[in-house]
């Protein structure tokens, strides 16, 4: 039998007494002093370990942004202010947040589709940048920035024709909502042609959840090649490429982890080489869950232990409400575990059990026939890898249970 503390990522520990530890002090003590179970708890020198890798693995001058909607937790977004370049935001809500936590707007950028009126204007009143998703966006933003008396700093986001290999989430290649067709994005690079747009340049964001560093590296090979090409019908320089991310997180039994230092240094080949209209560009990689995921762990207490069929239950008090994702609802074809521990004991002796929450629905597992230590009513689990897409990508208020605790680790 392989111990389940080896999927346990990096950062984490036991105490002599078995005790799960969380920046080195016991889980348990950090659920009694935050109030209770069910708790997410975020290590923030994991986080700083990941930009610090991430930055050594990248060619100099690369920024990097952080994808907000991974982890929107505002004392998370503090620490990051000052680990990385910038911020993408999803949504207005997104914004106030990210302004709320002092982010400067020239830092902010604001992709995706189906913007509101008012969030265009917020955007353009703030001096963020927005990402333009459309002809018809480009236009709506354009009138508003005109009406405002302000400028509209703008890059365009474009549908590449080709995507990102093997992605857990695809965006890019075909029918897509998100960006402009690559053969529709001079008609709209025309339409930014305005004395009330600062275009900055490109953003192609073409896939998510890719553990393949070569597929990551070929897609910015064909992202640069693109926006070379459609430099030309840009309105001014193109003086930034968001690169898009696609970094995934090694989830279930078998994963292998992103080979970041390869990644970097086949991105510092594709920099080297990149034609003549981008040589005075700057280049930014829009990153959420592989920053955040893995720092962050999900406390619960095991309510019940019952049997039926033959097979082991241990119901704990949190559940998909919390952590959609770690139960295998949210993007997952084939539900598979994450990495999940006893967090009171590390064993011997373990059982099989399947762990699931507190809500009536059948989707409702936190891990299916997994090895553990012997789970007694009282003890904690912890499921790894709950650091992004966690509370703000659950359904809370579903059934009506308590909403979790949530804090830093520090
Ligand atoms: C435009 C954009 N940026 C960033 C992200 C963050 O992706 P991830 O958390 O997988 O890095 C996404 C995710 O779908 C996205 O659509």
């Amino acid at each position: 039998m392989t111990h389940p503390d080896l999927r346990m990522p990096d950062g984490f520990g036991r105490d002599a007494a078995g005790r799960l530890l969380v920046a080195g002090r016991p889980a348990e003590d950090w659920v009694a002093e935050t109030g209770g179970t069910p708790l997410f708890l975020y290590d923030p020198a994991i986080v700083a370990a990941h930009v610090c890798r991430l930055r050594r693995a990248l060619p100099a001058g690369v920024a990097v942004h952080y994808a907000i909607k991974a982890n929107p937790f505002p004392p998370l977004l503090a620490r990051m202010a000052a680990l990385v370049d910038g911020f993408d935001v999803a949504s207005g809500g997104e914004l106030a947040r990210a302004l709320a936590a002092g982010l400067s707007p020239e830092r902010i950028s604001f992709a995706g589709p189906g913007k509101r009126d008012s969030d265009l204007e917020a955007a353009i009143q703030a001096g963020i940048t927005l990402v333009v998703e459309s002809a018809g966006e480009a236009t709506r933003a354009l009138a508003h920035a005109h009406r405002l008396g302000r400028r509209l700093r703008a890059l365009l986001r474009v549908n590449p024709p080709f995507e990102l290999r093997g992605s857990g989430l695809r965006m890019g290649g075909g029918a897509r909502p998100f960006g402009v067709d690559a053969d529709q994005a001079p008609g709209v690079l025309a339409r930014l042609k305005d004395p009330a747009v600062d275009f900055l340049g490109f953003h192609v964001f073409a896939g998510a959840q890719n553990l393949d560093w070569a597929a990551i590296a070929e897609a910015q090979r064909a992202t640069v090649a693109l926006v070379a090409e459609l430099a030309a019908h840009a309105p001014g320089p193109v003086r930034l490429v968001n690169l898009g991310g696609g970094f995934g997180v090694p989830y279930f039994p078998g994963d292998r982890p992103l080979d970041v230092e390869a990644l970097g240094a086949a991105l510092a080949r594709t920099l080297a080489d990149r034609p003549p209209p981008l040589r005075q560009s700057a280049f930014a990689l829009e990153l959420g869950r592989w920053l955040v995921a893995e720092a962050g762990v999900y406390l619960a207490r095991i309510l019940d232990r019952k049997t039926s069929g033959g097979e082991l239950f241990l119901v704990t008090d949190g559940g998909l409400h919390h952590v959609l994702a770690g139960t295998g609802n949210f993007g997952t074809v084939v539900r598979r575990n994450w990495p999940l521990v006893n967090a009171s004991r590390a064993g011997p002796p373990f059982e099989t059990a399947t762990v699931t929450g507190c809500l009536c629905t059948p989707l409702d597992r936190l891990a299916e026939r997994l090895t553990i230590a012997t789970g007694r009513e009282g003890d904690l689990v912890a499921l790894f890898l709950a650091g992004a897409y966690g509370r703000t990508a659950s359904p809370e208020a579903f059934l009506g249970h308590p909403p979790p605790g949530e804090r830093l680790a520090a």
